[in-house]
């Protein structure tokens, strides 16, 4: 049987290490972004299929969600890893306060980093169901602390995905649907802030953490080793204290 699993944000980054790990393992891999894993990469050429979306408008979500399902092979999704998302920034990359970012841009910033994971929640949960799949939410420190770098708006949809995430665990649970939430530190993608290695001090293993070994624990929760865990939220931070 061919596991299936929809990843967002997987052009780069986490997600890239994410899609890698589940393509190394033989899963179906769909993935959706603004802009795709190059044709010779290891994971296109694995049979993964790709979907251009701008996740940060609604409609293209909703037309990303109709796509998907047009894709896959069965009426089944084994795994979906809501992970495509931004940080805004200033223009020389510096933290954004609470009244620095217009209002349409929070919108923006919450229709990508929390309503586009809910919308794929709703949109395919009939297909999860139906093989008792599993949902990993990529959320952020920041959700609970006050960061150095990431802004009030980035953190507040990290807030809101966390307690998604419980809400949709103790709902989808009786249909042996599992949702949890991974939450990284420091990883060493291009949404770092510059300046983030001075926060290696802080991080008990000194050092910036790597995509795969965040994508390690997402594909352990979409894993049948992770049978028993739902609604949880793991931290993936090398050991921060603040
Ligand atoms: N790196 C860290 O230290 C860290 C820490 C905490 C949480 N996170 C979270 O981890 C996740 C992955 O981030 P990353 O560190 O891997 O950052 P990244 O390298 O910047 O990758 C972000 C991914 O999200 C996609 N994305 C961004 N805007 C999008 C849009 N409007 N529509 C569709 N896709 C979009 C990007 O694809 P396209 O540009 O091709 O569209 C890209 O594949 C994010 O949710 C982020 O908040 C990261």
């Amino acid at each position: 049987m061919t596991r299936v699993a929809i990843i967002t944000g997987a052009s780069r980054g986490i997600g890239y290490a994410t899609a890698r790990r589940f393509a190394e393992a033989h899963w179906h891999v769909i993935t959706c972004s603004r802009t795709h894993i190059p044709k010779d990469d290891f994971v296109t050429l694995s049979g993964a299929k790709h979907i251009y979306a701008d996740l940060s408008d609604e409609v293209s979500a909703k037309a990303a969600i109709a796509k998907i399902l047009d894709l896959l092979p069965e009426k089944r999704i084994h795994a979906l890893v809501n992970n495509a998302g931004a940080s805004p920034k200033t223009l020389t990359g510096s933290k954004l306060g609470v009244f620095d970012l217009d209002m349409q841009s929070w919108q923006k910033t919450f229709q990508l980093n929390f309503f586009t994971p809910l919308l794929f929640m709703r949109g395919l949960m009939e297909e999860i169901s139906a093989c008792k799949g599993s949902v990993v939410n990529v959320t952020s420190i920041a959700s609970r602390q006050v960061h150095p770098f990431a802004g009030a708006a980035y953190a507040a949809t990290k807030a809101a995905l966390t307690t998604l995430t419980n809400y949709a665990a103790a709902e989808f649970g009786a249909r042996g649907v599992r949702v949890n939430s991974i939450s990284p530190g420091e990883i060493q993608t291009s949404i770092l802030s510059e300046g983030s290695e001075n926060l290696i001090a802080q991080i008990s293993l000194r050092r910036l953490g790597y995509p795969e070994e965040v994508a390690a624990a997402i594909y352990f929760l979409c894993s049948h080793e992770a049978s028993y865990i739902n609604g949880a939220d793991i931290p993936i931070h090398g050991g921060i204290s603040a």
